[in-house]
């Protein structure tokens, strides 16, 4: 079934959220990786609606300018001195063209949870059901502070009542306003026209538009919904973490039915704008936030956390902090590696234990294994950066590039000193301070020679077990006169 396009979608974020506590506007508070509004935004858009406007007057610059980076085609409407959301939604209407017609629906700015769907499933009841308005009702156990809905006794809805103007038979009425409708233009326009302000809080009610349109015999009617997350709002920080581990939970759970593995929900968060390929794994102690995206196949955590990443198919990610980092099909990286922004590591290649990177790329294949900073840095393909390697980029002034070459191999403990180039296939020797570029084929070797003192241990440490040990081995004839257990060196060992 195809919905018509609603002719807009009005979002009303002109309240203070006193509750809230907070220096931040209340629609700017953020779960799932997104802010509230961008929450209602996202759902708003789903409808495909011909406008958009959002409401606002709290924190009125800060909201709009956010709001245009989420969507720089919302339409920003200034809500005025009079409250109250019949107000606040007229205010939109004035700001929209006015010859619009059909559909509109007015929607929170702090309902985090509202579905696009939702919204879809209402303008159909509302349009099917030639309703002139259509509210979103839910049945609460508990409906302590929401407009009740007052139905006639054929059950068709006769209007909603505020919990501070409702009379005790009407605050025993279970099923609420969730504040969500679909109205007919020309009837929500007319029907603001004659609101008052007469009521317990002396607001513009958006309520009394139901009533005042079937006083004028149109139909209004009630989309009943199960899903009581969706109709609620964020008014404190209590409700704004639920809300937010709900959220989460939807997150995850919809990730696992299109095949991802999720080995502990509870102890992992995907944020909304996230992308994980079939088959990918998440280990526990995972947080996925920002745009951040995994390829099929590929192994996350535990205990990792990727902003705004880019992981390739077949990955394995370990217990890594990331942002703003690209890494490739195949790669490796982990435990313990702090990626930072301008981070791409390629195909196959490998970032590994204790290693800090900014601003580098590194090739297919290469591998910076071991305890290093690679700041600033372009790697070839293949090359192998050896332990304790630090690519010294600073100058106490500006920042300086190195470009390590294909095949080249930095030994372990080797300070490079930027800006410096060593070409493709050259070697540079561990333990050197390298301040001069290398040519193909040449090895560097940028440090003191050896230079051994004899008698240097007797002398100067007379009297020690080093000196004994040493006399002992000298009488022997030997290097070593006790047994020492052979050590075999495997992939891990940190190159010479
Ligand atoms: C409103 C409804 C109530 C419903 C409840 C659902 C009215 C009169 N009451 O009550 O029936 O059960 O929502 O949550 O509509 N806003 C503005 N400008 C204003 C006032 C509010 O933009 O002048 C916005 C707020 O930012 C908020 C939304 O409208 O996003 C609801 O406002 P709120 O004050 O929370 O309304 P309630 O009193 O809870
Ligand atoms: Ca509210």
């Amino acid at each position: 079934m195809t919905t018509a396009r609603p002719a807009a979608v009005i979002i009303l974020a002109a309240g203070e959220g006193t509750r809230m506590k907070s220096a931040t506007p209340k629609v700017l508070h953020r779960i799932g990786g997104r802010s509230l509004v961008g929450h209602a935004i996202v759902a708003a858009r789903a409808t495909n609606p011909h406008h958009l406007a959002v409401v606002v007057r709290h924190e009125r610059d800060l909201v709009a300018s956010h709001i245009g980076e989420v969507d720089a085609t919302a339409t920003i409407a200034d809500q005025d001195d009079v409250k109250g959301t019949g107000r606040a939604t007229e205010c939109a209407l004035d700001a929209l063209p006015t010859e619009l017609s059909g559909t509109v629906l007015v929607t929170y700015g702090d309902v985090p949870l509202l579905t696009g769907e939702t919204l879809v499933d209402l303008v159909a009841r509302h349009e099917e059901s030639g309703s002139a308005a259509t509210v979103i009702t839910a049945h609460l156990a508990d409906p302590q502070g929401y407009g009740r809905i007052v139905r006639d006794a054929d059950g068709s809805v006769a209007g909603i009542v505020e919990q501070k103007d409702a009379t005790e038979e009407q605050r025993a009425i279970t099923e609420i306003n969730s504040g969500i409708y679909a109205f007919d233009v020309e009837v929500l326009r007319e029907a603001l026209g004659q609101v008052g302000t007469d009521n317990a809080q002396g607001e513009k009610y958006l309520t009394d538009v139901l009533s005042i349109a079937r006083d004028a015999g149109k139909r209004v009617s009630a989309h009943v919904i199960d899903d009581l997350w969706q109709t609620e709002g964020v008014n404190d920080r209590v409700q704004l973490a639920a809300l937010g581990r709900e959220l989460n939970r939807r997150n995850n759970e919809s990730w696992m039915r299109d095949g991802v593995t999720i080995v502990d929900p509870a102890t992992t968060w995907i944020d909304s704008d996230v992308s994980i390929g079939r088959d990918a794994t998440i280990l526990p102690g995972t947080q996925l936030l920002g745009a951040t995206s995994v390829g099929a196949g590929a192994r996350i955590g535990p205990d990792t956390t990727l902003t705004d990443t880019e992981v390739g198919e077949g990955a394995e990610v370990k217990r890594t902090e990331a942002n703003l980092a690209k890494i490739g099909p195949g790669a490796t990286v982990g435990p313990y590696s702090y990626l930072r922004p301008g981070t791409v590591l390629g195909a196959k290649g490998k970032i590994g234990g204790f290693v800090e990177t900014k601003n580098a790329v590194i090739g297919d294949g290469a591998k910076v294994p071991h305890l290093t900073y690679c700041g600033d840095a372009t790697i070839g393909e293949g090359a192998n950066i050896g332990a304790g390697t630090i690519f010294a980029n600073y100058d106490g002034v500006a920042k300086h590039h190195t470009t390590i070459g294909r095949h080249s191999f930095v030994g372990s403990d080797t300070v490079l000193v930027a800006p410096v180039d060593v070409a493709d296939g050259a070697y540079v020797a561990a333990g050197s301070a390298l301040t001069g570029d290398v040519e193909p084929g040449q090895i560097a070797v940028a440090r003191g020679r050896q230079r051994n003192v004899d008698g240097w241990v007797a002398r100067a440490r007379a009297g020690t077990p080093t000196a004994a040990a040493a006399a002992a081995a000298t009488e022997a004839g030997t290097r070593h006169t006790g047994s020492s257990a052979d050590s075999t060196a495997d992939e891990g060992e940190a190159p010479a």
